[in-house]
């Protein structure tokens, strides 16, 4: 069993307390794919449970992708961009390759002077990413954070490539991170993992600069890895599946959740699933499902939420929360 970290002494805690998504408006169908690529809408469908996915136009790049997220949060919950105090923000496909971070762009473009940094982690990136803010708040080296995973991965995938181009889309989610010193709730714990071995089973290609990708390997690791996720994060915490009210899964491919509940006896219905309308979209996919969640009704104030990811690295985590408004 995975040791567990020690907890913040209550009363102190971090809690998610608002959200922000954005996808491009410009919706790509698998009929629409079909006419790329020897593929079709029923191939796609049954093998992944993708529909259509939204993709960027060629100048809305990633860090776009990001403030209009951000823009939903602040708007959404009625927030100054004053009030954020650090940044970090996954992604695997920064505007930049190197610096500037896209957390840095971000932090120009609203003014914001706290902790900047970029976590790569491929599709396990947000829950990388919430952990690293998380211990951050905790240690005082920023007393909030806009947690965000924004991908424009339709700009490094090869389109010729049937294997992979239909898998991905573009898009972009945050969370705003806070601490406080009232409740005893929040973000209960993170687990984070990478394979010993696994680097060459998810790649962006350096001079094609485009996805490759071993796709039964990475299957057969996310049935693995998400099961193994979701029952250590339960058991060490002394909780049963019961009280779990939803598992938010990272949106790789329908398929591998349904495998997964049925080797592990997790009941589908507990995963969240909006695949169909966003492929993948890395390390935006859950936060993009939160929003999305949060928008419907979905999360309710004391309900249990553990978010899973896994992907290149190849990495794998997940965090148990206690959703707290
Ligand atoms: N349309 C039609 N046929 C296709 C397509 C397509 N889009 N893609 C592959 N095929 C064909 C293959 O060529 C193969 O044909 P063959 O038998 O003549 O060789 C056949 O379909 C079966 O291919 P498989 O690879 O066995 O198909 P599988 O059922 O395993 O599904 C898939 C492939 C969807 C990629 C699956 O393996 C998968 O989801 N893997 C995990 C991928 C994943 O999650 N990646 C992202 C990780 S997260 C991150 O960090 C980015």
């Amino acid at each position: 069993m995975y040791p567990r970290r020690e907890p913040l002494k209550p009363p102190q805690s971090i809690h998610i307390t608002a959200l922000g998504s954005y996808a491009p408006p410009r919706v790509v169908t698998n009929n629409d794919l079909s006419h790329m690529v020897d593929t079709s809408d029923a191939w796609i469908q049954s093998h992944t449970g993708i529909r259509e996915r939204h993709i960027a136009d060629d100048e809305e790049l990633t860090s776009n992708l990001a403030y209009k997220a951000i823009e939903d949060l602040l708007a959404s919950y009625n927030l100054e961009a004053s009030h954020i105090d650090g940044i970090v923000c996954a992604t695997a496909t920064p505007d930049y390759p190197g610096f500037p971070s896209v957390a840095c762009m971000i932090a120009e473009q609203f003014g914001i002077t706290g902790p900047a940094l970029d976590v790569s982690a491929g599709c396990t990136g947000f829950i990388y990413a919430l952990e690293v803010a998380r211990a951050m708040i905790a240690t005082g080296s920023m007393k909030n954070a806009l947690v965000v995973g924004a991908e424009k991965l339709s700009g490094v995938v090869d389109w010729n490539d049937r294997n992979t181009c239909v898998l991905f889309g573009d898009g972009a989610g945050c969370a705003l991170l806070e601490f406080s010193d009232q409740e005893e709730s929040g973000l209960i714990d993170t687990l984070l993992k990478a394979e010993a071995a696994g680097t060459k089973a998810l790649t962006i290609h350096p001079e094609k600069h485009a996805i490759e990708m071993d796709g039964r390997a990475v299957y057969s690791f996310a049935v693995r890895t998400i099961g193994d996720t979701i029952l250590a994060l339960v058991e060490r915490n002394n909780l049963n599946l019961e009280s779990i009210d939803w598992i938010v899964p990272h949106q790789a491919n329908r398929r591998i959740i349904q495998a997964c509940s049925k080797r592990y006896g997790i009941p589908e219905e507990k995963f969240y699933m909006n695949i169909d309308r966003f492929a993948n979209t890395s390390a935006a996919s859950i936060p993009l499902a939160l929003r999305e969640m949060d928008r419907a009704g979905l999360l309710k104030k004391g309900q249990r939420i553990l978010m899973v990811g896994f992907g290149a690295g190849l990495t794998y985590g997940g965090t148990l929360l206690t959703w707290t408004y």
